[in-house]
């Protein structure tokens, strides 16, 4: 193990807790607010936010749409720019939180915002932002990294920079209460795969990485299995704090990592517009059995003990139909159905986003070459 690790971001966590942000924000600041399409101004949120910086000078900008688009931030880039912002709250899911990253760094930059994503701007500098979350997922309320689309052509992509990540998380698992059912499933999903994308690699004898990551897989597959009863604020404490655990740097410290499953999954998103979530779902299963000899050790390891199977000949095997077997029973789809083309034509469309992306050697070990993933697009594509 070798490894720098920090996570600055305050969380406040529990019911009530958007008030707090009155006293985090320092009242001199102007503050622009982000959200998405209205789901914040049905259940409340809007107006405890509102309430919280009543004694702030702020602006607002709405309509960040799932996946977000540079297309569509460059308005809040420019406003950012004509009304000297000082501060922005994301109040909202992964994607208004990433919307907000890529806007609080695109805005302390005179060149177009795409470069950052392109590795052609290194950051420098970012407005300071914070997160309100309404749906836990991603864990980007308390990391560094966001996804951004430019739709015109159909690229995702990643970037990270510590000057973006939240001072502060706002976690309040009643705002939950109003997600549709859709959005709760790709949340524990989610959470699910970002687990996976730091545990299922090589086995290195990381007991604490490797005893936490379990830890949370067992809180999700407890989770998914009583989700009749998810509408209670255990389970939705629960998930909420298991899902920013997931993905906030603290089991990927010092760990190998894979993302395989996530950089072909974006591609399905751009293409095809499937639920971040649900993209995963659709690549991993299939990826993992490609990938079963390289994972065979934290496979077996997995099996014992996140699933409580017992040694023996199959457990490889009956991991991986676990795992799918899981997304399965939370009615989300293990086979890519929304390519409107054919089978072939759609491997090849992702396929050629792949390399034009550089992703030609993906996973902890750099073995899904192109030609690997092809073979992994055979069994998730219908
Ligand atoms: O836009 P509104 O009206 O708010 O509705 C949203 C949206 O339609 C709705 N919603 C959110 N909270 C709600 C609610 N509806 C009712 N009540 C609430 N409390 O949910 C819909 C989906 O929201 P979105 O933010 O798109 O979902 P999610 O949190 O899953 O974020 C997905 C995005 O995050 C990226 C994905 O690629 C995708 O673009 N990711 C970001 C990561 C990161 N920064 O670390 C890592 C992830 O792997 C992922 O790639
Ligand atoms: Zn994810």
């Amino acid at each position: 193990m070798h490894f720098s690790y920090v996570n600055p971001t305050k969380i406040q966590f529990g019911q009530g807790q958007i008030s707090s942000i009155k006293d985090l924000i320092p009242q001199s600041e102007k503050v622009l607010v982000m959200y998405g399409g209205g789901s914040i101004k049905k259940n409340g949120v809007y107006q405890q936010v509102s309430d919280a910086l009543s004694e702030h000078q702020w602006i607002e900008f709405s309509g960040v749409e799932p996946n977000p688009t540079a297309e569509q931030l460059q308005q809040a880039i420019l406003l950012c720019k004509e009304e000297n912002v000082d501060f922005i709250v994301a109040v909202g899911g992964g994607s208004v939180i990433d919307g907000a990253k890529y806007v609080a760094a695109a805005a302390c930059y005179d060149g177009d915002g795409w470069d950052i994503l392109l590795g052609k701007h290194a950051i420098q500098k970012a407005i300071p932002i914070a997160a309100v979350l309404t749906l836990p997922a991603t864990g980007s309320e308390s990391n560094s990294g966001s996804v951004i689309t430019k739709a015109s052509t159909k690229d995702k992509l990643p970037f990270m920079h510590p000057l973006v990540q939240p001072q502060f998380a706002v976690m309040d698992p009643g705002v939950m209460k109003t997600l549709p059912e859709r959005q709760l499933v790709n949340g524990l999903v989610d959470a699910w795969v970002h687990v996976c994308e730091q545990y299922l690699t090589t086995a290195a004898g990381n007991m604490v990485q490797d005893g936490y990551a379990e830890t949370l897989l067992k809180n999700l597959l407890v989770l998914g299995r009583d989700y009749a009863n998810h509408d209670n604020d255990q389970w939705r404490e629960n998930l909420m704090w298991t899902a920013n655990q997931a993905l906030n740097g603290l089991i990927g410290a010092g760990a190998t990592q894979d993302w395989a499953t996530h950089m072909i999954g974006h591609e399905l998103t751009a293409l095809y517009h499937v639920d971040h979530a649900r993209s995963l779902a659709i690549v991993q299963p299939s990826l993992l059995r490609n990938q079963a000899l390289n994972k065979e050790s934290k496979l077996k390891q997995m099996g014992k003990n996140v699933f409580g199977f017992a040694d023996s000949d199959t457990l490889v095997s009956d991991t991986i139909d676990a795992i799918e077997a899981f997304y399965i029973s939370l009615s989300v789809p293990v086979k890519l159905t929304e390519h409107s083309s054919t089978k072939a034509q759609a491997i090849d469309d992702i396929v050629n986003q792949l390399e034009k992306h550089g992703m030609v050697a993906l996973g902890e070990s750099q073995a899904i070459t192109l030609d690997v993933t092809r073979k992994i697009l055979e069994e998730a594509v219908a």
